[in-house]
């Protein structure tokens, strides 16, 4: 099976109240972890290359494990441009053989959003590739962008039928309490989700598919894991995963997780040196890397998405 968009996935996920996953990626390993537990569970998925990523990795590179992950697997996967910044990254992707993508207008005004957002979508759709769009503003970091709390804003309901209905976007990424990054919450908050924002905006719009980003969880033993080894993370809290179960079952039909990526990868490279001080063979500290985002993305996929043996 060659690469998918996410039309039917998104269908087909929202039918079956669960989500797909969808995993940022940077490097062979990382992408090897993640369709080592999908193979394992049967489950689609969605590997998504950022801005910074391409430019870290180089589109080729990425573009190439990506469809050798389809090739060694026969899983229908879906490879998506995270937080396409402008109407040119997003063409570039396109006609670099992505099957879908995000075009993140969230940072504009909300006409310009539309606009940007409607240029993307015929574009991309004249060429079978669908696209995300974003309304409201998610605190934290992504690529060279940080966004500051105060600044976050959550999605206005209101806005969702005309914006979808203007731009005819695929799915719509919205913002009902989750972040980038690792420092989600501080100690002491409430670390839940607005799902009345998540209910009113699916009501709004009857069978469309909804995306979470900020969805890291940053489960604790990986954080004092890091930090036993020489680490120096401050309180890091995540969402609750019982909160993402709740949003998966309803019309949230993409999950974005890459903060835990990187926690579990920097977790065992840490410990696997610590351990063997000696060793500077690359190959000894990537392999327990490499299984680490294994075991935690077959965590994410049994857990928090439901989307195993929905192939
Ligand atoms: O939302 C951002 C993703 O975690 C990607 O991060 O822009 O550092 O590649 P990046
Ligand atoms: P996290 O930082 O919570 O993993 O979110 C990743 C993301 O939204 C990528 O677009
Ligand atoms: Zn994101």
């Amino acid at each position: 099976m060659p690469l998918v968009s996410t039309k039917e996935m998104f269908q087909n996920a929202y039918a079956g109240g669960y989500a797909v996953g969808a995993f940022n990626v940077n490097n062979m390993e990382i992408i090897q972890g993640i369709v080592g537990a999908a193979k394992k569970l049967n489950s689609p998925l969605i590997l998504q290359v950022s801005k910074g990523a391409r430019a870290y990795a180089n589109h080729t590179y990425l573009t190439k494990l990506v469809e050798a992950a389809v090739l060694e697997t026969g899983l229908p996967i879906a490879l998506h441009l995270d937080h396409g910044p402008d109407f040119e990254t997003c063409k570039s992707c396109i006609d670099g053989g992505f099957t879908s993508v995000m075009i993140d207008g969230s940072g504009f005004s909300y006409e310009e959003n539309v606009a940007v957002t409607k240029r993307v979508v015929d574009y991309a759709h004249e060429r079978g590739v669908t696209v995300e769009g974003e309304l409201g503003k998610l605190a934290g970091v992504e690529d060279d962008v940080q966004v500051a709390a105060e600044d976050a804003l959550f999605t206005n309901p209101d806005e969702v039928e005309d914006f979808v209905t203007r731009t005819k976007v695929d799915s719509l990424a919205i913002a009902i309490g989750t972040s980038h990054g690792a420092y989600k919450f501080k100690p002491g908050q409430d670390p839940k989700l607005r799902l009345d924002i998540l209910e009113e905006i699916s009501r709004r719009l009857p069978g469309f598919p909804i995306v979470l980003h900020g969805a890291s969880s940053v489960p604790q033993e990986f954080v004092r894991l890091v930090n036993e080894y020489g680490g120096a993370m401050p309180d890091a809290i995540g969402i609750p995963e019982s909160e993402l179960q709740k949003a998966a079952k309803m019309a949230v039909c993409k999950i974005n997780i890459d903060s835990d990526l990187r926690l579990a990868m920097t977790a065992a490279v840490r410990q696997y040196l610590h351990e063997n001080p000696g060793h500077f063979d690359p190959r000894q500290y990537l392999a327990p890397a490499r299984a680490a985002i294994e075991e935690m993305v077959e965590h994410k996929i049994k857990n928090v998405l439901g989307c195993a043996n929905r192939c």
